[in-house]
């Protein structure tokens, strides 16, 4: 007998395959996957142009270690740097997913200070509402509770500031309270020892696609060169086209400093995330002759021409400029169907990330008590009526229900993911455990 997963989940499920943004059970049941699995699948499943790349570069060359060149790394290599990434950010550091890519950039803004003699610069500072990965040191520094149950006595502490969360927001000057906040923080530590600053542009499955105020990002920027903080943005979630632009942080107009990326990638063909940097970031790391070790597995030759295969999809069907409209059309269906629910405290999010988040009471913004658990359950009666969202919340602080469908969602398919929603959040506020 097996146990998977690890420990019993609170459902699992047998897929026995997927087209589009469809999947279809092992008794024939047809899904909606309107989170695209862990919000990662973006060109559609079961696309055979990738397929036929992935074989090609398995019979081409099987394994070889990451520092070399194969066919599948030259493409991704020349696809990243000619048509996603930022100018300037030619150095590239592949992984087999998001949690090592954060964590790498952790290593690297460390190595970065390290080489230019300041050693004191050890700290990383991030925020109260986030995500960053599963490793120990990305555990610690996610701002969310339940992903760290019964580790929270082993963790390394991180400084933390808060995330910008418009709604709830204590000041009636968001701008100005959050950057006194930061700005506090790093007062708090001494911004002489902060090496990097990482944070979500905007954030996952934590706070449910929350939007920052529009001056945030400047002020971020300001606020880490006065210190000599790299920011690392953290786009496993938001890059590569899943709101509507390359990357979320171009939404705002300034540039972080080291920007990682997995997740939408490959689009769920292979196991694969990054982070990429600029040349000033690059060279005094290089110049101090110090090591950007690689794991056995990242860039795997066969998962970069996956990738490649996946970014050229992404250009030649202009599916981010889809994700963008059909995000819109989306948040704007959310939004017309549930703007008074009274469980619905707000619809929120850019392009083809959008969210909900369900309380109690909307006008006292009270939380449902967490022993009901009501997104998941919410997530539950959705799947019973054939859409898979993504639940997310940091489990004592609220409720989110997350939506990331693959850029190829049909707008049918839209319009019976809104019906199931709200048909789902009903079924789960009637029937309490
Ligand atoms: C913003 C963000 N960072 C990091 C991670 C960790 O990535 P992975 O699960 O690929 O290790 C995730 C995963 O959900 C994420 O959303």
């Amino acid at each position: 007998m097996s146990h998977w997963p690890f420990v019993p989940a609170a459902r699992s499920i047998d897929i026995r395959s997927a087209h589009g943004s469809v999947l279809v059970t092992a008794d024939g049941q047809e899904i909606i996957d309107a989170a695209g699995g862990a919000i990662v699948v973006n060109i559609g499943h079961g696309n055979t142009e990738v397929a036929d790349a992935i074989n090609q570069a398995t019979r081409d060359v099987t394994y070889v270690v990451p520092p070399w060149l194969t066919p599948g790394r030259h493409a991704l290599a020349d696809e990243l740097t000619q048509h996603w990434l930022p100018d300037g950010f030619e150095h590239i550091h592949i992984t087999s997913g998001g949690s090592e890519a954060v964590e790498a950039a952790v290593k690297l803004a460390l190595q970065y200070h390290s080489a230019r003699g300041n050693l004191e610069k050890t700290q990383i500072l991030t925020r109260s509402l986030s995500y960053h990965g599963t490793t120990v040191a990305t555990t610690g520094l996610s701002g969310h509770a339940s992903r760290k149950r019964g580790l929270e006595h082993a963790l390394p502490g991180n400084p933390s500031c808060a995330t910008p969360y418009l709604l709830r927001c204590p000041d009636a000057d968001p701008a100005r309270y959050y950057r006194d906040d930061l700005l506090a923080s790093i007062e708090r530590v001494g911004g002489h020892r902060i090496a990097a600053f990482v944070a979500e542009p905007i954030t996952g499955s934590s706070g449910g696609a929350q939007i920052p105020h529009d001056s945030y990002w400047a002020d971020v920027r300001a606020i880490c060169d006065e210190h000599d903080i790299l920011w690392i943005a953290d786009e496993v979630m938001t890059g590569f086209g899943r709101t509507g632009k390359n990357f979320g942080f171009q939404h705002w107009s300034a540039t972080p400093d080291l920007l990682v990326a997995g997740k939408g990638l490959a689009g769920g063909y292979a196991p694969l995330g990054g982070v990429y940097a600029p040349n000033r970031i690059a060279q005094p790391i290089s110049d101090a002759g110090f090591a950007v070790m690689f794991h056995t597995f990242g860039a795997h030759p066969a998962a970069c021409a996956g990738a490649a295969k996946v970014l050229e999809i992404l250009r030649r069907d202009k599916l981010v400029e889809r994700a963008a409209t059909m995000g819109e059309r989306l948040g704007a269906a959310l939004r017309a169907r549930l703007h008074d629910h009274p469980n619905v405290a707000e619809v929120r999010g850019r392009g083809l990330l959008q969210a909900i988040e369900v309380v109690a009471d909307r006008s006292s913004l009270e939380p449902f008590p967490i022993e009901q658990g009501i997104s998941n359950r919410i997530v539950g009666e959705a799947l019973k009526r054939g859409v898979f969202f993504y639940g997310g919340g940091t489990g004592d602080v609220r409720d989110i229900v997350c939506m990331g469908p693959p850029f190829v969602v049909s707008e049918i398919q839209l319009d019976t993911v809104v019906d199931v929603l709200e048909a789902s959040i009903d079924a789960a506020v009637a029937s309490p455990p």
